[in-house]
């Protein structure tokens, strides 16, 4: 059968994101957010929606994540780099990602750590944790900066910072695409992890924040 990516299939159900001519697939975006919302639905529970506050960040999301090369180009978003995606607690950041992993999965995918996770796992294990993430494969590392800081047996290391500093240069090398999602701001992400990390994430990602007036999602 041929791939058909602009097909959604959920259950008996099938939603139809775009549509093809010219061998390229053109996506709707209202179609796109009827999807998303019954998505969310299935993932999140009944709860979820698309709120209308969101959509223009939304938008942006979804042209990167379908790769629409020229609606990016005119938003100033570099479809070759990463999204660090910010915003204050609850507003749905870590949700939109694990949702938007389900709209072109044949373009971009991606595994979703939380940064925690990462420090745990070196706080028992030691550098190889380090090693694991420099690969030429596709993260999202979530809640960057609520993580403590790294120590194995006795030596201290900001293991957030060390991976960032890969990541980059996987990036740099081969494409690779690192992906964020953090409650911090730019200032508060360089006191964090330095200046030397700062500059890399001005080049390696796209900056999207949600408006920090966004509504916490949780209440
Ligand atoms: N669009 C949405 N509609 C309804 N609930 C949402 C939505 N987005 C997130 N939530 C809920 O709000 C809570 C916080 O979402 P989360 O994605 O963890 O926020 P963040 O990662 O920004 O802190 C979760 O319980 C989630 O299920
Ligand atoms: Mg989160």
């Amino acid at each position: 059968m041929k791939t058909q990516p602009h097909i959604k299939t959920e259950g008996t159900s099938k939603f139809q994101i775009g549509e093809i001519r010219n061998n390229v697939i053109h996506y709707d975006f209202e179609k796109i957010k009827t999807y998303l919302n019954i998505k969310g639905h299935i993932l999140f529970g009944k709860n979820f929606r698309i709120y209308k506050e969101d959509e223009g960040l939304l938008f942006k999301l979804c042209s990167y994540f379908i790769q629409d090369h020229y609606s990016c180009a005119q938003m100033g978003i570099d479809t070759n780099k990463g999204i660090l995606l910010s915003g204050p607690v609850g507003c749905g950041k870590t949700s939109l990602m694990q949702l938007l992993l389900h709209l072109a999965p044949h373009k971009t995918n991606y595994e979703i750590i939380p940064t925690r996770n990462i420090v745990f796992s070196f706080n028992a294990s030691g550098f190889e944790v380090l090693e694991k993430y420099n690969d030429p494969k596709n993260y999202c590392f979530d809640d960057l900066g609520v993580e403590p800081t790294g120590c194995h047996y006795t030596k201290e290391c900001n293991v957030m910072g060390e991976i960032l500093l890969s990541r980059y240069d996987l990036f740099k090398a081969k494409n690779t695409k690192t992906h964020i999602t953090t409650n911090l701001n730019a200032e508060e992400l360089e006191a964090r992890y330095g200046s030397r990390v700062r500059s890399r994430l001005r080049e390696m990602f796209n900056l999207i924040s949600f408006d920090s007036s966004t509504t916490d999602k949780r209440k």
